[in-house]
């Protein structure tokens, strides 16, 4: 992992991750169309960028059956040779980047839907997560785990930095502020509130496809949407990946009262 910027990110050999890059990044033209989903890590990106393809699916008949991150690619992980510039609209991009690194033009074209979630969920999502990835650090308990999210020390950088640039600056942009606990509580009536942001005009049934497609379930056992094939887990551990538990509150089994208490007090 290197931080850069107040974020942290996670090296592999295929990105084309660089400070350089990363700077580069707030000169990059945006379109009027473009869509940027927006989270702090576990957070339900991977969820959130699976509606989305799926809302845009008649925009990509040929990619159809391809991977997720293919149709939606993460603005700071650029797979080599990738060049944004020159892909065909509507372009669909997702980000962990702290508002300040991300496109300053995208403040006059193009859209922001940004993600939440209760950040006692996300802390216990990521102490599972990086328990199972090799290039990630692991922790023994959850104490060590709150010590690393209340100091930024995980991938996305510090949770309180990121939600806070991204919500005291929320007027700059044409933004939807979804939580990940509305899409649990009401999947349907997330999607139609996605469709009527980005302009997407679906029948009824083409929007019961896409809430049905994107239910934990259905995308649990969808290798591509799980990024199953990724061969990044700890090899002795379930392979787990991206969908987990995929419920609100889990925390409750993890932390004890202290905790906590501990985490709301900051
Ligand atoms: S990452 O690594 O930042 O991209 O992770 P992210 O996708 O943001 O978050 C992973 C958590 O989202 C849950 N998830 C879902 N919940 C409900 N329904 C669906 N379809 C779904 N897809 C992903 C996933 O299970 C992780 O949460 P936990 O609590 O660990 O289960």
């Amino acid at each position: 992992m290197f931080t850069y910027k107040g974020t942290v990110l996670t090296l592999s050999d295929n990105h084309d991750l660089t400070p350089e890059y990363i700077d580069s990044l707030v000169d990059f033209e945006t379109k009027d169309d473009d869509v940027f989903v927006v989270t702090f890590p576990k957070s339900g990106t991977v969820w959130t960028q699976r509606i989305m393809t799926l809302i845009y699916a008649e925009d990509f008949p040929d990619k159809a059956d391809q991977i997720t991150y293919d149709q939606m690619p993460w603005l700071e992980y650029r797979i080599t040779g990738r060049d944004y510039n020159t892909r065909p609209s509507p372009r669909l991009f997702c980000s962990h980047l702290l508002q300040p690194l991300m496109p300053k033009m995208l403040q006059r074209k193009g859209k922001v839907i940004y993600v939440m979630r209760n950040p006692k969920d996300v802390m216990v999502s990521y102490f599972h997560f990086s328990n199972n990835m090799n290039h990630l650090d692991s922790s023994e308990s959850f104490d060590e785990m709150l010590e690393k999210f209340f100091t930024g020390c995980m991938i996305g950088g510090c949770w309180f930095d990121q939600v806070k640039g991204w919500i005291t600056n929320k007027d700059k942009y044409n933004i939807l502020i979804l939580t990940y606990e509305e899409m649990i509580k009401d999947l349907r009536s997330v999607v139609v509130k996605i469709c009527e942001f980005v302009g997407k005009n679906l029948s009824d049934a083409a929007i019961d496809k896409v809430v049905e497609t994107a239910t934990f379930k259905h995308m649990k056992k969808d290798p591509l949407a799980n990024y199953e094939f990724l061969s990044l887990t700890v090899t002795d551990r379930p392979k787990r990946l991206f969908l987990r538990k995929g419920t609100v509150g889990d925390w409750k089994n993890s932390l004890t009262v202290a905790q906590s208490e501990c985490f709301d007090s900051v």
